[in-house]
């Protein structure tokens, strides 16, 4: 018997690495020996590493709407560069996806153009919680702001247990991203007339972070099958809330973005591009989030990708980095430079996603799964460069930097997406 694509290498699995043939039919992963599989086509991986295709549960692929930023397939070209498979869509686009005819125009878009599965979250609005039931079929789970960002949608906090009974009644998840609006404005107000290039970080300050989340903990509370994702985790102190809720029983997630673990505050002062909601924090932050990812506490590693053009960036000061197309060159910086195994990677890139979007058929290199697979080679270093950006905002944070390797194949449901580097189309 013949499958039609065999890859042949080191994978990652949840007993740790195995040599291994994987048989690939119809998309599906369907045999895995050690050795003996026929294929039409065979991929040695070499040196590279074989993980279940990614998931970033946080993506802003910006259509309709912005498509000069972005769109479905320039956003899954960026996904595939960095070995996505999966991603999750946010709702804050120029009108944001808040009921099921924006949910449906976003998911024909999709279907049309994007290369990777796209996931997509329905936004909250204050006192439209009715909108919840309605917009259950459609996404992988709700979005709320709690503080201004892109998009400008806000949230109140005196609506969070409204909304979490509602919400738990659909099954579906929430992501949150977590700051506190009234500690924000104080901010503004206190520091008014200073210049200096990380002002941002104070006016959004850990605090900010800390107490949103401390709130949204607190309307947590009775709401027992419930499940809330905290967005992108900046500082320590947030990872201590959320594992005080953990060990309260409660079914508390939690993200660290790309660029939360990999820069600092610093790195903010050098380069006017890094302005984020939540912003950079000092080193010891950076340091938590990864011993977080570690230890378990982070359930997520995700890109938070949120392209705006430079010239934007510069004239406006808007928030948000890209980041799909650097995701397996962060993952190699993760497992040669920072300590981080393998076999945490596949949790926090791949197994835990799947679950929280409810996707049961992927997130593991096993026969029966999908045949998302991603191949990353940690040993041939790659310089990231605005050429290789698929991002259509033509920048990345991470210019100019070596990385110990990066993606080297991705395949999306069987189909080769990118071929020894290249990507296909
Ligand atoms: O920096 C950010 N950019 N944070 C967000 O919350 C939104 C995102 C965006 O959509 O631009
Ligand atoms: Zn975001």
């Amino acid at each position: 018997l013949e499958h039609d694509l065999v890859l042949e290498g080191r994978v990652v699995t949840p007993r740790g690495f195995e040599d291994l043939e994987v048989g690939v039919d119809d998309g599906k992963i369907v045999e895995m020996k050690h050795q003996g599989l026929k294929g039409a086509r065979r991929i040695r991986t070499g040196r590279g590493l074989t993980f279940p295709g990614f998931i970033d549960v946080h993506v802003h692929l910006r259509e309709p709407g912005w498509e000069y930023k972005e769109d479905f397939r320039s956003g899954s070209e960026a996904a595939v560069h960095g070995g996505v498979t999966t991603v999750a869509d946010m709702p804050n686009n120029r009108t944001p996806a808040t009921n099921p005819t924006l949910l449906m125009e976003k998911r024909r878009l999709a279907d049309e153009k994007a290369l990777v599965d796209v996931r997509l979250y329905g936004g909250v609005q204050a006192g439209r919680l009715a909108d919840l039931k309605e917009m259950a079929p459609l996404v992988a789970g709700y979005k709320l702001y709690l503080a201004r960002s892109t998009g400008g949608a806000i949230f109140p906090e005196t609506e969070l247990r409204a909304f979490f009974r509602e919400a738990s009644q659909t099954g579906l998840p929430a992501s949150l991203h977590c700051e506190d609006q009234t500690i924000i404005e104080r901010m503004e107000a206190v520091l008014s007339g200073q210049r200096r290039a990380d002002l941002y970080c104070d006016i959004r300050p850990p605090q900010a972070e800390v107490s949103s989340v401390r709130k949204v903990i607190e309307a947590l509370r009775g709401f027992g099958g419930m499940r809330a994702n905290i967005c992108h985790v900046s500082t320590a102190e947030t990872l201590a809330e959320v594992r005080r809720a953990r060990e309260s029983g409660l079914l508390v997630e939690c993200e660290a973005a790309l660029h939360h673990i990999f820069f600092n505050r610093k790195a903010a002062l050098e380069d006017g591009l890094l302005r984020t909601n939540p912003p950079l924090r000092p080193e010891s932050d950076r340091r938590a989030l990864l011993e977080g990812l570690k230890s378990g506490l982070v359930s997520f590693l995700v890109t938070d990708h949120a392209p705006h053009t430079e010239e934007e960036k510069r004239s406006q000061g808007l928030a948000g980095v890209p980041g799909l197309d650097d995701y397996a060159h962060i993952v190699s910086w993760l497992i040669r430079e920072q300590g981080v195994s393998p076999d945490v990677i596949a949790r926090v890139a791949s197994s835990s996603p799947a679950k929280f979007l409810g996707l049961d058929d992927r997130g593991e290199v096993a026969v029966g799964k999908r045949a998302d697979l991603t191949v990353v080679d940690i040993h041939t270093p790659v310089k990231a460069s605005r050429d290789q950006v698929r991002s259509k905002c033509g920048w990345s944070p991470y210019e100019g930097m070596v990385f110990p390797g990066g993606a080297r194949w991705t395949i999306g449901e069987g189909t080769v997406l990118l071929d020894d580097g290249d990507l296909v189309t």
